[in-house]
């Protein structure tokens, strides 16, 4: 309203002087071209600056080192999903001492942060806090210190990086404007950790979520992003098929589950291969077959077990359709009964993850602007999947890599392995990312002022 000349002529009309409607224009001009060119309000660094800066805090060796720190103690002490107690913990004594005020319990061990105005637009950032199963065999200063379980898919880098993020945001929380929220997420691997933090409803009100996951495959200094679907919707299947145990030599006294179990498998195969669009991605594998234990009798019984997967929810649900279709009907072929069950409710099926094409383009921007163009990889599709895209459903998200390989270093293995190691490195570009992606984020999506509702803003 203030710069409505509309207005402003209207009231001061009544003094009748040609003088007062002359200089009112021209102080209108002026503030109109004023407005063209000043920054936006309290941002005492341009949007454009922000990434490369950030990255220099990031790199610096106060920052580094405590990231460095707060990954490796995490790495010694693994917590598997719903059980990150001790890591949790940590975060929250991280968060207390940088004075971050955060919610806890989240989706029952998470920890959910807000750093900037407590108002909106909000943003969030994700890191996800799980361990695996697995015997660490990398012999080094840090190694697990819990028989069996390991930090080998890089959570732990995760949860450095987004603390190293809250760090610098919290260094220019009166320049942000808006709320950044950091979602340290539990149980990622398997246990849908995204879908419960969804259900708390800590995320209403949120416009835009980012995850990132460090990667082997690229080398160190690059990200990799694709705009669309990325990796796929999953499910996981269980049957069990029963027939009549017997003599193994005495086939006529039986009904064999092996054959039939053995049937099924074969005719699950067709599904992908001749029911599938071939231009559509999907898998059907089944990984489990249990039954028997003995060279001269024929079980009562047979468990299989498996996955599949696609591209699309429409072809999801419809393969779904089909795997329980194909076993309980291949199974009464060979006279045996079959009962399938699925993971659990469609809800709980991994969805697809779907990268927002609005949020790539800030994402390439960003990157660009901090690493060069050179430095960004394209991100090719993947029948694996990412409990992020639970977010997806709800909240418009963006998920990356960020690369890590370095030959230098020696080799990197693929996550989920032994073997697996974190190139510390890695950390000040994933914590830079996250700071870079939330602040320019909310720079870019302020709420219109009621002013610009008229047509006299047409500059913006
Ligand atoms: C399959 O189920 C039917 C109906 O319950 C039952 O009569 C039959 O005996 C079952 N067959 C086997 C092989 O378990
Ligand atoms: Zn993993
Ligand atoms: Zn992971």
């Amino acid at each position: 309203m203030l710069f409505d000349p509309t207005n402003k002529t209207s009231t001061l009309s009544l003094c009748q002087t040609q003088t007062a409607m002359a200089v009112l224009k021209w102080v209108f001009l002026i503030f109109a071209c004023l407005s063209l060119f000043a920054p936006p309000p309290a941002a005492t660094f341009s949007s454009q600056q922000i990434p490369a800066k950030f990255l220099d805090l990031a790199r610096r060796p106060e920052l580094f080192d405590w990231m460095v720190g707060i990954r490796r103690k995490i790495h010694e002490n693994p917590e598997l999903g719903y059980e990150e107690f001790e890591t949790g913990k940590l975060i929250r004594d991280e968060l207390d001492n940088m004075g971050i005020p955060y919610t806890y319990p989240v989706a029952q061990t998470g920890v959910v942060g807000f750093v900037g105005t407590g108002s909106p637009p909000f943003v969030a950032l994700r890191a996800d806090m799980d361990a695996l199963a697995i015997q660490e065999s990398v012999e080094w200063e840090h190694k697990s210190k819990v028989p069996g379980k390991m930090h080998a898919c890089g959570h732990d880098a995760h949860v450095a990086m987004l603390l190293g993020a809250a760090k610098i945001l919290q260094q220019h929380r009166h320049e942000l404007q808006g709320t950044v929220v950091l979602v340290f997420q539990p149980a990622e691997e398997g246990g849908a950790g995204a879908k419960k933090v969804l259900d708390s409803g800590v995320l209403e009100n949120v416009g835009a979520i980012f995850g990132l996951h460090v990667s082997t495959k690229y080398p160190i200094g690059s990200v990799a992003s694709g705009s669309g679907p990325v990796m796929a919707a999953a499910g996981f299947f269980e049957a069990v098929i029963s027939g009549k145990g017997g003599h193994a030599a005495i086939p006529q006294h039986t009904i064999d589950p092996i054959l039939a179990a053995s049937n099924i498998i074969v005719s699950l195969q067709h599904l992908v291969s001749r029911e599938a669009d071939p231009l559509d991605s999907q898998v059907v594998t089944v990984a489990k077959f249990q039954g028997g234990g003995a060279f001269n009798v024929i079980p009562d019984s047979v468990t299989i077990g498996g996955t599949f997967r696609a591209f699309s929810k429409e072809s999801f649900i419809q393969l779904k359709q089909r795997v329980e279709e194909v076993i309980t009907r291949q199974a009464s072929v060979q006279r045996c009964n079959a009962t399938v069950t699925f993971s659990s409710d469609e809800k709980h099926f991994y969805p697809v993850t779907i990268n927002d094409k609005r949020l790539h383009d800030n994402f390439q921007n960003v990157a660009e602007q901090m690493l060069g163009i050179k430095s960004i990889k394209e991100m090719k599709p993947v029948m694996g999947t990412e409990d992020f895209a639970f977010y997806q459903e709800a909240i418009p998200g963006y998920i990356f890599y960020v690369g890590m390989a370095d030959d230098k270093k020696g080799p990197f293995v693929g996550g989920h392995s032994p073997f697996y190691r974190v190139n510390e490195d890695v950390l000040p570009y994933g914590a830079a990312l996250h700071a870079s992606l939330a602040a320019r984020y909310l720079l870019e999506n302020q709420p219109e002022p009621p002013s610009s509702k008229g047509s006299s803003h047409d500059e913006l």
